[in-house]
């Protein structure tokens, strides 16, 4: 392998850290605990996971950590009831409905009746409204994520060529958005796209986010390009279940300049992002100087 790692495993404990700091001042000076709520409607054994790291982590940065589990049946009246709840307490800075909601509740009606300025997640029409048009919004975690890693790789990103495979409104558009920001020469790509391998080799870095295990392979990477790997995809070889990205780690670090490994890349920055957000909105809810190291 010629291509440096990219260590989100490491990265994401600085962030943490960098969170506990803000939320220890935040406590002295101010007399207030961040506060992160989580919603989970059903039983998803890969969202019961992420639920329960988010518990650990933000308890461990210490941000109160409030969990409200709804039965699968829940209907959307009862939902939006503890989300109207959620939205009046002003203990709650920062409010997430873990998704994909069970098929009978409508996500878009769910997300946009949290309120912007706690929405975390930054999937609020408003704050997508707000990235779009580079006003100060609350960013998605995982792209916020991602652009931290590049910043911290290449310094300044200007002029370069960003290619993102993944259009979802989660990460592939909320990606553009920040790599536009920072002045690059953006392409979305999707599984449609026509020469795929073509369009990603002009890229200088290449973020893949389009849910196919190892689809994008070394015969896609610019030599030297940085690639970021999202997927996050449970596959079984010889026997066993392994995690692997959207990217095909081995042909494709022999090719890259930089590269994310699945597990330990990307994954561990969205949790990190998630706590460094809800100190963000605790911050301007409160009218508090707002961290610039935790946001973009
Ligand atoms: N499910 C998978 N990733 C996410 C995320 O970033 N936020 C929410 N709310 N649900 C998810």
């Amino acid at each position: 392998m010629t291509a440096k790692l990219l260590d989100g495993k490491a990265f994401a404990a600085r962030i943490r850290a960098q969170v506990a700091v803000h939320v220890g001042r935040i406590k002295a000076d101010f007399g207030l605990t961040p506060g992160l709520a989580v919603v989970l409607v059903g039983e998803d054994p890969a969202s019961q996971v992420y639920v329960r790291n988010k518990g650990q982590q933000t308890a461990e940065v210490g941000m109160n950590s409030f969990e409200h589990k709804l039965p699968a049946d829940t209907s959307e009246a009862d939902l939006l009831a503890v989300i109207d709840a959620l939205n009046a307490d002003p203990a709650v800075h920062g409010i997430l409905v873990q998704l994909p909601l069970p098929a009978h509740l409508n996500s878009d009606m769910v997300i946009n009746r949290i309120d912007p300025a706690k929405d975390v997640d930054g999937f609020h029409i408003s704050n997508v409204g707000l990235l779009g048009t580079g006003q100060k919004s609350m960013v998605p975690c995982t792209p916020l994520g991602c652009l931290m890693m590049l910043r911290d790789h290449h310094g300044n990103l200007a002029g370069l060529n960003a290619v993102v495979v993944g259009r979802s409104n989660i990460v592939g558009k909320p990606m553009a958005q920040l790599l536009l920001g920072d002045s690059c020469t953006v392409t979305i790509a999707h599984s449609r796209t026509k020469e795929l391998a073509e369009v990603c080799r002009r890229a200088d870095i290449l973020v893949a986010a389009v849910g196919r295990a190892e689809m994008i392979t070394g015969d896609f990477v610019r030599p030297g390009a940085t690639v970021i790997d999202v997927g996050i995809n449970r596959v079984e070889r010889d026997g066993k279940m392994r995690l692997v990205g959207d990217v095909h780690f081995a042909s494709a670090a022999e090719v890259a300049g930089a590269i994310t490994p699945v597990p330990g890349g990307v994954g561990p920055m969205t949790i990190a992002c998630l706590l460094a957000n809800t100190v963000t909105a605790t911050c301007r809810a409160n009218g508090l100087p707002e961290p610039s190291d935790l946001t973009v």
